[in-house]
């Protein structure tokens, strides 16, 4: 039976990923799942349980017995049956989920939960190793970036000012070593991407350009849920 479409969605953080990718999945029908909260929700977990988040051996063994459980409609996402959507999108969150997300244990475990909530397709996956990784024959490869300033300035409004925007330049550039420099799946766009710069354009620009490539590369007759 043929599957639904796969769209991968790759890139830093504060190019606008998020509210693409939700609007794609809109425009498309599609689902659109979030692995960046995979990310955070699961370092958020290990942490509170006491795992040393440095330590491969101990995130083995909780990954072993870990669930993560994502609801592609409303978001909401839980880890052993504790709900972390309050609390994923936190500057705290961000910062354990960078350093989580270097470790093979996690990567390994996670992985298999992306590629199983984008089974059947009618799918749009954003995070960092969509289309190089989870999915490397997604029927659609899109990496978005912007540059630093834009992209930090961005990232200071969504934290509502909590954080001075010096603090929060210096913090993604550390994250964005961490993110390009990991020896496993680390941030990079694949070959066969669509490169999108969102500092030139607005957000229905962005999915207007997306869509149109959609249609003039796979057919908009093909598209399905
Ligand atoms: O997109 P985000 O800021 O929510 O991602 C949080 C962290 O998780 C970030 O440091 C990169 C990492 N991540 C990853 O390594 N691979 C993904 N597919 C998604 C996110």
């Amino acid at each position: 039976m043929k599957r639904g479409l796969v769209i991968a969605v790759d890139g830093p953080s504060g190019v606008g990923k998020t509210t693409i990718s939700r609007l794609l999945a809109e425009r498309l029908g599609f689902r659109h799942v979030n692995t960046g909260s995979m990310y955070r929700a699961l370092a958020l977990a290990a942490d509170s349980a006491g795992v040393d988040l440095e330590s491969d051996a101990a995130l083995e063994r909780f990954c072993a017995t870990a669930s993560v459980c994502c609801d592609a409609s409303t978001e909401k996402i839980s880890v052993n049956g504790k709900d972390y959507t309050p609390y994923v999108r936190t500057q705290r969150a961000g910062e354990l989920a960078s350093v989580a997300s270097a470790r093979a244990p996690v990567r390994e475990f996670l992985l298999a939960v992306q590629r199983k909530a984008g089974e059947g397709g009618g799918v749009v996956m954003e995070g960092r190793d969509i289309g190089t990784v989870v999915f490397p024959d997604a029927d659609l490869k899109v990496f978005l970036d912007a540059s630093h300033k834009v992209r930090a300035r961005r990232r200071h409004l969504e934290l509502k000012g909590e954080f001075a925007s010096g603090e929060v330049s210096a913090e993604m550039e550390e994250r964005d070593r961490r993110d390009t420099g990991r020896r496993n799946a680390p941030l990079k766009m694949a070959e066969d991407a669509l490169y999108v710069d969102t500092g030139l354009l607005s957000i229905d620009e962005v999915v207007r350009l997306i869509l149109n490539d959609i249609r003039e590369r796979l057919g908009i007759g093909d598209i399905r849920s």
